[in-house]
């Protein structure tokens, strides 16, 4: 039977997910060149803070309707969580007013790479998983 509510729990977390780091990314690419504005703390400092309690709340949820999964799936989670929470603390210390544009860019080059990374392990998780 169609569950709705897990169904939409996934496409809020996916969208989230996606609204997050295709945030960053583009602020990652404006900093490569100098032109991310002096505060990029308007507008996108809510966005990050609603964005990660969305994918926090979501995610708990997903994994709590997980059932029978492999060993390995809590050994990947974990990892996951980890590069979660790197993700959650450097983006909320980005979008702080006080943060430098140099430290900014610096911030963002980090997030892009556990960006890339965590989708690698959320489809892994997908992979071994019902
Ligand atoms: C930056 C943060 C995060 C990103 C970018 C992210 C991304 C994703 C993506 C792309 C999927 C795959 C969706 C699918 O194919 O169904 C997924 C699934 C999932 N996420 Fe996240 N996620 C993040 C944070 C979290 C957090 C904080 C939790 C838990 C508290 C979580 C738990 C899960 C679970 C349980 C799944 C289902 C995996 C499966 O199919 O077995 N995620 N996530």
């Amino acid at each position: 039977m169609f569950d709705l509510f897990p169904y939409l729990a996934r496409v809020l977390h996916i969208s989230s997910a996606i609204l997050l780091l295709g945030g960053l990314f583009y602020a990652w690419n404006l900093s490569k060149y100098g032109k991310l504005a002096d505060n990029p703390a308007y507008g996108f400092r809510p966005a990050v803070w609603s964005l990660i309690a969305a994918l926090f709340l979501t995610g708990a949820y997903n994994l709590i309707n997980k059932t029978n999964v492999p060993k390995e799936y809590h050994m990947l989670f974990g990892v996951k969580f980890l590069l979660f929470l790197h993700i959650a603390a450097v983006s909320l210390l980005l979008v702080k007013p006080a943060t430098t544009p140099e430290k900014r860019a610096r911030m963002l080059t980090g997030l892009a790479i556990s960006g890339g990374i965590i989708i690698f392990l959320s489809a892994a998780l997908r992979a071994i998983s019902q």
